[in-house]
């Protein structure tokens, strides 16, 4: 099938909008109708060339909602007619990394997907002959994309597909690191690095885990105010001085929890020296640039503080997506101050300068 989809053609530069051809899904895989997408930055990170792991000619996109058109002869888990948030994390169910609850970490289409291919090997995107790769196994800056039933949850009809896609990425990261990675005590002291839609949800999954004190941490005020409004009980400015702080609002021993979702190592440095000693883990979200390292001096270890990564909160996607966003129909979380500009598929240059701008928390593209 023809459909329109913005492609990046070279590093640096900005998408050009195109149609482009769609092949059938086959086997296991899923076509599915785009209704929303969000603008993340791991797709400004890909467009700007700086992932040394980027390719192009290929779509861009993962944080996909949509309904599903047509589905592989192959298919058992969703059918034509099913809303589902597309995830660059899959979960086969039946992988070494999928029977083992310590892990979210799916084995089963790891290499084809970083390549841009899907999981025989090959795309089904294309122009005039010329194959195009795909992005996190998702390319849902378009009308349409055909992916793996293990990569697509199948969520509450109910659930407006626009707010449904921050579940795709970011929004359950923040979440799943507080709720899954952490698994953050009721009544603990927790402090969040970075407000931006991740360290918001991290806020928000604090909350719902019942933490009596949550601490956010961000250069901008106006992102403190909306951390406030996920459910943060104080707010604090970042600074040099921000541990120090921290330290004299905790008797001086640090918190129970503390996540960083800035992606600055030094920032990294500050969430793991103001966990408390005896027990404070400290969650890593961010991902930090090309060959930096992060710093830590071993003493905070041997007196008592871990430190752990989340890649998608630790949430095995399939699984654990569809109970947060009835959670979020039930009114626990607050999604739609989230949602900051809604903008067409042409307009995906200026959701990357809302982003570079940091001006609003998420870009949400809707597919007319
Ligand atoms: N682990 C995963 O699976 C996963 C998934 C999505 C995003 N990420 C990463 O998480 C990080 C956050 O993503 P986001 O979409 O929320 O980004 P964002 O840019 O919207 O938010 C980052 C926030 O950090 C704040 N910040 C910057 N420097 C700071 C400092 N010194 N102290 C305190 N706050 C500071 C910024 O003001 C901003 O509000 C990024 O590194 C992103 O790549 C990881
Ligand atoms: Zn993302
Ligand atoms: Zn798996």
């Amino acid at each position: 099938m023809r459909m329109r989809a913005a492609v990046l053609e070279k590093f640096g530069e900005p998408l050009v909008v195109q149609e482009l051809e769609l092949d059938e899904p086959a086997g296991r895989e899923v076509l599915v109708r785009l209704v929303a997408c969000g603008v993340c930055h791991t797709d400004l990170y890909t467009a700007s060339g700086v992932d040394p792991s980027g390719y192009a000619p290929c779509v861009l996109g993962h944080e996909g909602a949509g309904v599903v058109e047509k589905v592989g002869e192959d298919v058992t888990l969703v059918a034509p007619g099913d809303h589902v948030v597309t995830h660059f994390a899959p979960q086969c169910g039946e992988c070494v990394h999928c029977k083992d609850p310590r892990t979210n970490l799916c084995m089963a289409i790891r290499q084809p997907q970083n390549a841009g291919f899907l999981p025989d090997g090959t795309t089904r995107l294309s122009r005039d002959g010329e194959r195009i790769r795909h992005f996190m196994g998702t390319s849902t800056f378009a009308e349409y994309t055909v992916m793996p039933e293990i990569a697509l949850s199948k969520v509450n009809p109910e659930a407006p597909l626009e707010g449904a896609a921050l579940f795709a990425c970011g929004l359950s990261t923040g979440l799943g690191a507080a709720m899954q990675t952490a698994k953050v005590a009721e009544g603990s002291t927790c402090v969040v690095f970075g407000t931006g839609l991740v360290g918001l949800g991290a806020v928000a999954g604090c909350r719902l885990q019942g933490a009596e004190r949550i601490i956010a941490i961000d250069l901008s005020d106006d992102r403190l105010e909306l951390a406030r409004g996920q459910g943060a009980t104080e707010t604090w400015l970042a600074g040099d001085d921000t541990v120090d702080w921290i330290l004299e609002q905790t008797g001086g021993f640090g918190a129970d929890y503390t996540f960083e979702a800035t992606g600055n190592v030094k920032v990294m440095r500050q969430a793991v020296e103001s966990a408390r000693m005896g027990w404070g883990l400290c969650t890593v979200t961010g991902v930090a640039g090309k060959g930096e390292t992060l710093d830590v001096i071993p003493r905070f270890l041997i007196t008592g503080r871990r430190v752990a990564g989340s890649s998608f909160g630790g949430l095995k996607s399939r699984e654990q997506v569809p109970p947060l966003i009835d959670r979020w129909l039930a009114g626990e979380i607050d999604v739609a101050p989230l949602l900051s500009h809604h903008i067409t598929l042409d307009e995906v240059n200026k959701g990357f300068e809302l982003m570079e701008a940091q001006d609003g928390i998420r870009s949400v593209i809707h597919f007319g």
